[in-house]
């Protein structure tokens, strides 16, 4: 599996180490920055995390930054992104199994590297539940 992954300057140091995990884990992991922990701006990188979920050349992605908002907002502006805010393994795990989330957006300002971890290792671990949840996140577009 290819997982794509971004952060703003709050998020950098979670995601750096997250890199490492995934890798370490066997996934392919594409960075689309930031690369460094100066001031920016999200959506400078979930914009083109988004666009590469969406033409198939990853194949979901996981966004960070201080509160997960700024990040969500962004990606959640993309027709083929649904992307969830997570913060405990339950919600984690509820991301994926209800709302089919194929962005976990993590808000590193609030959660531990650890929490980060657990959120990561449910949501890739959880299958979409599909039935009555298909039916809802197919009424999430505007048609
Ligand atoms: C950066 O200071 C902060 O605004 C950003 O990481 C994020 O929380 C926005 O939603």
């Amino acid at each position: 599996m290819k997982i794509g992954i971004c952060s703003d300057h709050a998020g950098i140091e979670y995601k750096t180490k997250l890199i490492s995990y995934l890798l370490g884990k066997g996934y392919e992991v594409v960075n689309f920055g930031t690369d460094s922990a100066d001031s920016c701006d999200y959506s400078d990188f979930a914009h083109p995390l988004a666009s590469s979920i969406e033409d198939g050349s990853v194949d979901c992605g996981i966004a960070i930054c201080g509160t997960g908002n700024g990040m969500a907002m962004t990606l959640n502006h993309h027709s083929g992104i649904r992307a969830g805010l997570a913060w405990n393994t339950a919600i984690a795990h509820l991301v994926k199994e209800h709302n089919n989330a194929n962005v976990l957006v993590m808000p590193a300002r609030f959660i531990s590297y650890q929490m980060a971890v657990s959120c990561v290792r449910e949501w890739l671990a959880t299958d979409f539940a599909g039935g009555r949840h298909q039916r809802r996140i197919d009424k999430i577009p505007v048609k």
